[in-house]
């Protein structure tokens, strides 16, 4: 499966397009106490120019193509953006959940090139090329991945938050191998937390994927 599409990806938007960007606020507010401090500047002046203003407003921004679930993207991206929120923002693809946007929860986790990633912390622009599997490609049409099976076979969750990402990170466990007991799938999973307390019926359903159980 191979589509090319042509995107643009910026920060997702935290106000209004009308509402005055950090920057321009900052730069309005200035100008509002230099007024008061100075005495001598009159409405509409401003402490930075046109120029210096326009240029703090425009974020650098770089194009990618990456491949997501089998399907090609080229965006333009802020660099500042991570693969969690293009994903979740711009694809459309909300499966991988921000949980602490800090890489210390795991409910972000998704495979870029085979290899679990907290997306939260990975820029979206360093995945020039790369393959990216989020939860939302692991079925086969109708057919679901053997782990999603055992989730529900197990009853593997509780409020779901945490499940996307320790299904895919449950994914990457197997496929590394590091499957050989409970205690090594406790190990090679405790990146994901759930504060459910699903613990016990996560490693079975990993080790039900596995043909253990
Ligand atoms: S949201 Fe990425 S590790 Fe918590
Ligand atoms: S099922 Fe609720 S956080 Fe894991």
């Amino acid at each position: 499966m191979s589509t090319e599409t042509s995107e643009s990806a910026t920060s997702p938007p935290t106000q209004p397009p009308s509402a005055p960007s950090r920057r321009t606020f900052i730069a309005t507010t200035s100008v509002a106490g230099g007024v008061i401090a100075a005495g001598g500047l009159t409405a509409g002046s401003s402490l930075l120019g046109a120029d210096e203003a326009a240029a703090a407003d425009t974020a650098p921004s770089s194009r990618v193509s990456l491949t997501v679930n089998g399907w090609r993207h080229t965006v333009t991206v802020d660099n500042r953006t991570s693969l969690l929120d293009l994903l979740r923002e711009h694809f459309g693809l909300t499966g991988s959940k921000k949980g602490c946007n800090a890489g210390a929860c795991g409910a972000c986790t998704v495979m870029v090139d085979g290899h679990r990633v907290n997306s939260c912390l990975t820029l979206a622009v360093r995945l020039e090329g790369a393959e990216v599997t989020t939860v939302e490609g692991l079925a086969e049409g109708d057919q679901l991945h053997p782990l999603q099976q055992a989730f529900i076979d197990q009853d593997a969750f509780q409020c779901g938050y945490c499940t996307p990402g320790q299904i895919v990170s449950g994914v990457g466990c197997i496929q590394e191998g590091h499957t050989g007991s409970a205690e090594e799938i406790r190990e090679w999973m405790s990146g994901n937390i759930c504060r459910c307390g699903c613990y016990v019926k996560i490693v079975r359903a990993v080790e039900q994927a596995t043909g253990r159980k």
